[in-house]
């Protein structure tokens, strides 16, 4: 009974106390809910959320640039994409863009997606980020809802020369969809429950 307890115990309520976590990711705070977006696990994304606003924790396996977006139908574009890189002396770039093409995202005039903090690791790049739910900005941003979100990201492997000259993804691309909002409904989400 004792050793039935301890099981339960550990297996139901240690895991919702430590949240979403990845052997060898260290966070920036405590983050509900995790999704590997690749399948060679370069990028793992974390995040939390309340009524008004969520916020994401990208580590992605580059020292160059990182790209995450919502995207309308699953393709690039259109999509609600924030990118941004760390340069080698820790410079830090970063904007909320969107897509309208097969080319560099532009800038939005409404910034929407803000970083709260950047850094490069042994192992890559880590990139955090806030947002509404829903921006206002109707022109170039996605709001985020209840049901599926289709997450699109990319990362390219040198950092841009500047703001107007960032290079293409080649392969590490891709698409996932989420519940990002209601995450119990499964989806290849790991959120620590
Ligand atoms: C300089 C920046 C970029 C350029 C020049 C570019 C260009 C392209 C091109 C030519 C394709 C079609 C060929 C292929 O499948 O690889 C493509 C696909 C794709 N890109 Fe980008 N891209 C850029 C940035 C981004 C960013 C920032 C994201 C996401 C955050 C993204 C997500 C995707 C996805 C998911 C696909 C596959 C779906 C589709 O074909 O629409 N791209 N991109």
């Amino acid at each position: 009974m004792l050793l039935f307890c301890s099981a339960l115990l550990l297996g139901v309520w240690l895991p919702r106390t430590l949240g979403a976590s990845h052997p060898g990711l260290k966070t920036t705070e405590h983050f509900d809910h995790m999704a590997v977006l690749d399948e060679d696990g370069m990028y793992s994304l974390f995040w939390n959320f309340n009524s008004t606003h969520i916020t994401f924790e990208a580590h992605v396996q580059t020292k160059g640039w990182v790209g995450l977006g919502i995207s309308g139908n699953g393709n690039m574009f259109p999509g609600d994409v924030a990118l941004g890189w760390v340069t080698d002396h820790g410079q830090v770039h970063f904007a909320d863009r969107h897509t309208t093409d097969h080319r560099m995202p532009l800038v939005d005039k409404s910034q929407d997606w803000f970083i709260l903090h950047a850094e490069e690791t042994s192992s890559g790049t880590v990139l955090k980020m806030v947002r509404k739910l829903q921006t206002c900005d109707a022109d170039d941003d996605i709001d985020i809802n209840n049901g599926t979100n289709r997450i699109i990201y990319a990362f390219g492997s040198e950092d841009p020369q500047n703001d107007r000259s960032i290079s293409y993804h080649g392969t590490t691309r891709g698409t996932k969809s989420l519940f990002l909002l209601n995450p119990d409904k499964g989806d290849g989400n790991y959120h620590g429950d």
